[in-house]
């Protein structure tokens, strides 16, 4: 195994001759030394040489994202090709919400890992020698996976893993492969996790110029009203905070998979009930701040709860209005079309 001086003592050689040579000794799937993760892809400026930030989320969960999100970390370590952030007790997984990729996050719990393999490489601009985490698999899947970033709420990008064979594309969110690469932290000091944000992730603000970056929109117990949008008027009751399509604890299916539509600036509940009711359907989920879904039926365990507690996942802004709340990170606010003639409530939270 290397330790940081002679990773530092590689790097600087290579600067020096300017040439990039890769050494034939293999390297250990173990980096005990601190470093930061650095995206790469030479063909898009707009992610290249940014470094992986962890913002955080839900459950001690750390999200990751590049640009102005989340909190910059300078002691990343690698574990059996496992990336770890020890201070806060999470490693890169794969799963939780799917839909054209799969996110790639930080968890404490068990879920399937995302493997990675240190690889010598020549720095696409320096051509100075570097070492990449190379995508090998997310544990117990087929291989041939690559890791993403798509754009994201405030001019960011979150990570995301592309499986094999996917031919989902969302041309509203392309998510650019991109390597990863290790930068030791030599000089820098180490970053303490009592310096993360303690708010709850913020919710996407669309095409409005609010730089505020922690914005907490947690629910007031005491004003559920506030929680969702009242559609009464209109025909459409509300009937809480759906889990979405969940790989490791609930299949990879959609809960509404009947009619989708998204909108980067322009959605609300009120445009989704009109959507899903004129593409003939009687469910209408806004999720993840700007997209619809519709559907005639869902899953017994997708099934929404009604304590007051359950309406906090659903706090993501709408892109049309600040003022509503269309879904979350895998939740829909769901609303169903009321039958005509019947009583149209919004079920009762408690
Ligand atoms: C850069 O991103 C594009 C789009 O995802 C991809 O086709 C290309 O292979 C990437 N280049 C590298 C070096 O990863």
């Amino acid at each position: 195994m290397m330790n940081r001086r002679t990773i530092s003592a590689l790097l600087a050689g290579a600067a020096v001759t300017s040439a990039c040579t890769i050494p034939t000794e293999p390297l250990s799937n173990n980096i005990a030394y601190p470093f930061r993760a650095q995206v790469q892809n030479a063909t898009r400026p707009e992610v290249h040489n940014q470094y992986m930030n962890l913002f955080i989320a839900g459950g001690g969960d750390r999200h990751l994202f590049i640009g102005p999100v989340g909190e910059p970390t300078y002691d990343l370590t690698l574990v059996d090709g496992v990336i770890n952030h020890v201070p806060n007790g999470v490693r890169a997984v794969i799963g939780g919400e799917i839909d054209h990729t799969t996110k790639l996050f930080m968890t404490g719990r068990g879920d399937y890992r995302a493997v990675f393999e240190p690889t010598y490489a020549c720095n696409p601009d320096t051509d100075e020698l570097q070492i990449e985490l190379r995508f090998v698999e997310w544990q117990n899947q087929p291989t041939g996976g690559w890791i993403c970033v798509r754009s994201a709420f405030e001019n960011s990008h979150e990570f995301r893993y592309n499986p094999p064979g996917n031919t989902l594309i969302d041309v509203d969110r392309e998510c650019i492969k991109v390597t990863l690469v290790v930068i030791p932290t030599t000089g820098l000091p180490p970053q303490s996790s009592t310096t993360l944000s303690t708010s709850t992730i913020p919710a996407p603000t669309g095409t409005t110029t609010t730089t505020t970056t922690a914005t907490t929109t947690s629910v007031p117990s005491s004003t559920p009203s506030g929680a969702f949008t009242d559609l009464t008027a209109l025909g459409y009751r509300f009937l809480g905070c759906a889990p979405e399509e969940r790989w490791t604890t609930d299949g990879s299916f959609r809960t509404l998979s009947g009619a989708t539509e998204s909108s980067a600036d322009a959605m609300t509940n009120q445009r989704c009930a009109a959507f899903c009711t004129a593409a003939g359907f009687k469910y209408a989920g806004s999720e993840w701040s700007r997209e619809c879904w519709c559907g005639n039926a869902f899953a017994p365990t997708r099934q929404p709860a009604t304590t007051l507690a359950s309406l906090a996942q659903c706090n993501f802004k709408c892109t049309g209005d600040l003022g509503q709340f269309c879904g979350g990170d895998a939740w829909l606010s769901l609303y169903e079309k009321c039958e005509a003639g019947a009583a149209c409530d919004n079920v009762v939270f408690t």
